[in-house]
């Protein structure tokens, strides 16, 4: 499963044209997908003609009640694509969890305990970042970044980058980056300066496929339709077509390795079945375990193995869900040293978070 943030933090440069049209491209070429809209302003939900009347569960029903699932809210647009939609609500998430110490992780534990039946899920995004951009940010493992043909485009490319940046510091994530341009005319010379700096400033992040300007994708809007539904001959609908089948191809697939650790942030320590596995390095330890919520936070633990090259492992068959475990080395509790994710418990110390994923045979 890819999970792909659209992202970008100015506004009007086609992140919500690209999520939904891109989302409905895709199922068209038998994917099954899931678009999130993650933002208020609930235009992706509108672009597929979904009225706030029509649902009950929304979004922000994800972040704020810890029983929600994906499958609970969802909506079938089309076969092979889902929508969980958003409205006006979703813009109190911010304040609501603004005393929540993980606050910044609900939507990757939701993710991770929902069932996801899906090849693609795709997230749009408002054009700020705060607490509903980090959120997807942190459940993605690629983030796409649209931009207009606008002299503000360059500077936004930096200030993402700068995002970018600070979330690999601070929680240790980098969702690998794409570039879209979107409404580029490349007749004009003044649209050409642009897409050069900004290869200049992300050489080879930017995608092939160029979105062209096209009144029709407005109208598509408008009319509640992805593209291809509304004028499956227009440039519009081609370009999206074009974009899918990039999205789908070897240039673009993520690598192997960057997707291995995006997957162990999502899962946890070793997410693979049937168990956890639980790996450390403590090289002078005569004795390791791990507990945590699953044990009851038993000083005995489960016992982790030594391994006679200083690693330590355990696989825990774990229900799915979201703990806070330590690892007992000699008798010293410490949090697990590789495991970026850390939570400050009620002594003031630091635990480390655990989501087990519902398993869906997928
Ligand atoms: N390639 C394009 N050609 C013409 N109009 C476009 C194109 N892409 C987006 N638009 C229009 O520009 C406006 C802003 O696009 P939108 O996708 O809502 O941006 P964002 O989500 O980044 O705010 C919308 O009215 C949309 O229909
Ligand atoms: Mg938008």
């Amino acid at each position: 499963m890819r999970v792909v943030s659209v992202a970008n933090q100015k506004g009007g440069v086609g992140k919500t044209t690209v999520a939904v049209n891109l989302a409905s491209a895709l199922a068209r070429l038998g994917r099954d997908v899931l678009l999130i809209d993650n933002d208020p302003q609930g235009h992706a939900t509108a672009a597929l003609g979904v009225e706030p009347a029509h649902f009950g569960l929304s979004t922000r029903d994800l972040y704020i009640d810890g029983g929600v699932k994906v499958q609970d809210l969802r909506i079938e647009i089309t076969n092979g694509l889902h929508l969980v939609p958003a409205d006006l609500d979703l813009s109190t998430v911010e304040q609501d969890l603004a005393d929540e110490p993980r606050k910044l992780r609900r939507l990757l534990e939701r993710l991770a305990i929902s069932q996801m039946p899906y090849d693609v899920v795709l997230i749009d995004n408002p054009p700020q970042v705060g607490v509903l951009t980090f959120n997807a940010l942190l459940a993605s493992s690629e983030v796409l970044l649209p931009v207009d043909a606008s002299r503000f485009s360059v500077e936004a490319v930096e200030r993402f980058e700068a995002t970018l940046r600070g979330l690999q510091q601070e929680r240790g994530h980098r969702p690998q980056l794409r570039i879209v341009a979107t409404g580029f005319d490349l007749r004009t010379r003044y649209a050409r300066r642009v897409l050069e700096d900004i290869d200049a400033l992300e050489p080879g992040r930017r995608v092939r496929t160029l979105i062209r300007p096209t009144i029709r994708l407005r109208e598509a809007a408008q009319a509640g339709l992805p593209i291809d539904r509304f004028d499956p001959s227009s440039h519009g609908a081609q370009d999206f077509s074009a974009l899918a089948r990039e999205f789908e191809g070897h240039d673009w697939i993520i690598q192997h390795d960057e997707l291995l650790e995006w997957e162990e942030l999502l899962h946890g320590p070793g997410p693979q079945s049937p168990g956890v596995h639980f790996r450390a390095y403590f090289p002078h330890a005569r004795k390791v375990c791990v507990t945590g919520d699953f044990t009851d936070w038993s000083v005995e633990g489960i016992d982790l193995r030594p391994e006679g090259d200083g690693h330590w492992r355990v696989e825990v068959d774990i229900p799915p869900g979201c703990y806070e475990y330590k690892f007992i080395v000699d008798g010293e509790w410490t949090p697990d040293p590789e495991n970026p994710e850390q939570i400050r418990n009620t002594y003031g110390q630091l635990n480390s978070v655990l989501t087990v994923p519902e398993r869906d045979g997928r």
